[in-house]
This record gives C-alpha cells, sequence and structure tokens, in this order.
C-alpha cells in the first residue's frame, strides 16, 4: 500500500482531487473482480444515479433558511476532515487465513458499501458541476467530498486484501438509472439515514462486544456515520422546501421507497449470514433495530412510518428472501427449468412485495422544526 496515495485519500478537501486521485490509483492497481462485482446492476445491487439537474438547480432553500445556514455550517467546519486515515487504531488483518466464507461475504460488503459510498459521491459531484445556484452546489460539493473520504477509506481497506474498485472505470462504465429529483430525495434521504442507522447499530453493539470486531473499519463507523446523518438533515430540508413533496399522492411514493429500501436491506443482509455470525449480530435482530431507527428519525420528514410490528411484515420478509435465494439458484442451474424457475420466484417475490405495500402505514403528524442530532 502506498502511504502517500493514501493519506491523499483521506485528505482529499474536494471530491475532483479523490477523483484524481483515484484515477491514479487506477493504473497503480487493478483487480477485475472487484470492480465487476461493483458494475453489477441488479435490483439488490448499488446503482449510480442521475436526474433533472436544472429542477434540482432551481430550489430556493428560503422557507428553511436559518436550518439551512447552520447545517452547512456545521459541514464547512468539517468535524471529520481527519478522520479517514488508518492510524494506531488500525489493527493488522490476517486476510490469507481469514475463514473463506467470512471472508467471500465480507469482501462482498466492503464492496457493495464501496459502490454505495461512490454512487453518492458520483451524482453529488454532478449536481455541483451542472448547478448555479450557490446553496445547492456548496451543499453537494460538502456531500460530495464526504462521500469521496468514505469510498476512499473502503478501497483502502479492500487494497489489504489484495482488492480494489476501480473507481475512475466504475465512473465511466457504470450504468446510471435516472430518476426525477423528488425520487432522487425520498431514494437518497432514506439511503442517508438508513446509513446512519446501520452504521451506528453495529458500532454500538461492538462497543459492548469488541471481541466480535474482525476488522478495525467498524471503529470509523460512529464519526462516519454522523456524515450520513448530516447529508440525511440535507435531503430533509430541501423536502421541506415543497410541502407539496410529502402530501397528497407522493405519500403513496414516499410508501414504495421505504418499501423498497428496507426489502432491499432485509434481502441483501439474509445473503451475508457467515458476516453477521462473525459480528454476533442476527440479521433478523439487526434488521428490526435498523428499520426502528430509520423510522424514528423518518418521522421528521415524512407523514408515514411503515407498521413493522404488523404480523404479516416479518413472515413476508421471510418469504421475500426465500424467493430472492431461488431465483439465484434458477439462474445458476441455467436452460429452460432454470428459466422458468426463475418467472416463478420472481413471481413470487413480487407477490410479496406488493404484499409489504399494502400493509396500512402508520400516519403521524410532522413537526413543525424539521432538524434533528444524531442520538443513537
Ligand atoms: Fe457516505
Ligand atoms: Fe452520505
Amino acid at each position: 500500500m502506498n502511504v502517500q496515495n493514501m493519506k491523499h485519500t483521506a485528505d482529499a478537501e474536494t471530491v475532483e482531487e479523490g477523483l484524481a486521485i483515484a484515477e491514479a490509483q487506477d493504473k497503480l492497481y487493478n483487480d477485475e473482480m472487484a470492480t465487476e462485482t461493483a458494475m453489477q446492476n441488479t435490483l439488490l445491487t448499488p446503482r449510480f444515479y442521475t436526474t433533472d439537474f436544472d429542477e434540482l438547480d432551481a430550489v430556493d432553500v428560503t422557507p428553511v433558511r436559518e436550518d439551512w445556514d447552520k447545517l452547512i455550517a456545521q459541514m464547512l467546519a468539517d468535524p471529520n476532515k481527519g478522520h479517514f486515515k488508518k492510524n494506531e487504531d488500525w489493527d493488522h488483518i490476517d486476510w490469507e487465513n481469514m475463514e473463506p466464507q467470512l471472508k467471500k461475504e465480507f469482501i462482498d460488503f466492503l464492496i457493495s458499501s464501496c459502490t454505495a459510498e461512490f454512487s453518492g459521491c458520483v451524482l453529488y459531484k454532478e449536481m455541483k458541476r451542472r448547478g448555479n445556484n450557490e446553496d445547492i452546489t456548496q451543499l453537494f460539493q460538502l456531500m460530495a467530498r464526504d462521500e469521496a473520504r468514505h469510498a476512499g477509506f473502503i478501497n483502502d481497506a479492500l487494497r489489504e486484501a489484495g482488492l480494489r474498485v476501480n473507481l475512475g472505470f466504475l465512473t465511466q462504465k457504470k450504468k446510471y438509472t435516472y430518476f426525477r429529483p423528488k425520487f432522487i430525495y425520498y431514494a437518497t434521504y432514506l439511503s442517508e439515514k438508513i446509513g446512519y442507522a446501520r452504521y451506528i447499530t453495529i458500532y454500538r453493539h461492538l462497543e459492548a462486544n469488541p471481541q466480535h470486531r474482525f476488522h478495525p473499519i467498524f471503529k470509523w463507523f460512529c464519526e462516519w456515520c454522523n456524515d450520513e446523518f448530516s447529508h440525511g438533515e440535507a435531503f430533509a430540508l430541501l423536502m421541506k422546501t415543497d410541502p407539496k413533496l410529502t402530501s397528497g399522492i407522493n405519500v403513496y411514493w414516499i410508501k414504495f421507497f421505504l418499501t423498497a429500501v428496507y426489502a432491499t436491506m432485509y434481502v441483501r443482509d439474509h445473503q451475508r449470514p457467515a458476516f453477521h455470525k462473525a459480528l454476533g449480530v442476527d440479521p433478523d435482530w439487526y434488521a428490526h433495530e435498523v428499520f426502528t431507527k430509520t423510522s424514528k428519525l423518518s418521522e421528521q420528514i415524512f407523514p408515514i412510518t411503515l407498521d413493522i410490528e404488523h404480523p404479516r411484515w416479518q413472515p413476508t420478509l421471510e418469504k421475500l428472501h426465500r424467493a430472492n435465494v431461488d431465483i439465484a439458484a434458477a439462474k445458476e442451474a441455467g436452460g429452460i427449468g432454470g428459466k422458468l424457475r426463475q418467472i416463478g420466484a420472481s413471481l413470487r417475490a413480487a407477490g410479496c412485495f406488493v404484499s409489504l405495500m399494502f400493509i396500512p402505514a402508520n400516519k403521524h403528524q410532522v413537526p413543525e422544526n424539521v432538524r434533528l442530532e444524531p442520538v443513537y
């Protein structure tokens, strides 16, 4: 590992620098496997997004000016500037002798986390590049800065395992999914808040059970998730500028995104049993914990939360997981038989999703004051 590069990645003040370094590193390292994994586009893998940048650029933050300025000031102060560097807390990992299934699942976790972080970086950076609205471009610049650090730090961890995600290649070659700005708000707000909830839940669990901390990266999760928390706050404020975004027909869209984000997390995590076992975490407990925290947080802006205590919720998620396992097995088997089984399992999965969507949501009054602090 080139220490010089590592230090630069962590120090990168702007995403441009981060990207330039990533591209320089591309020339130094190459690992097709990790990049190929990151290139995958399925319903479950992290995607890259693009949107109507002009519409986003036209947002006027005047209705939330006071909270907006406070949030931007916090982000400008950059409390995590020096955080994403390996220091004496970074323990050596014996990748060679890691239990093979754990190694496979943990690497998959790192690659998918790196792709998700970088996906945020690419979207935010593009908004910064295309916009003229100073409030908007400043926010997106700050968020891109954070995500570049996050992705770079995970890539550093991967490099010790002899792998890396080729971020420059990914930027150019990965497929971009178009979402209207309002869908970007719902999806990105949720992914920031669920990201916070995921990182802090693992961090608190390992704080209490350090014997399960099998890799040093988890020690970095506390400050890390505060970045995600602020990003979520920014999207909450953006949505607050226009009450239509969280009322009327849009409430159904919010429900759709809540269901999609929760269900995706459940299914994806259940594909990594050895990883969760090593952490000493029951993935069903973990999912419930993360959904509870995310729901509590999202009450700041969404007028509904999903009823995760409903008798149909958990069994339907389990059915969805089984359908997903069957889809993978049928794909693997191939041939006409495999294709038919794949169609059957996909229909079952779709049925599960519809069933989850039809669980009545919990309604509540959204508070006047939107801003929250990370308290978990
Ligand atoms: Fe991030
Ligand atoms: Fe983020």
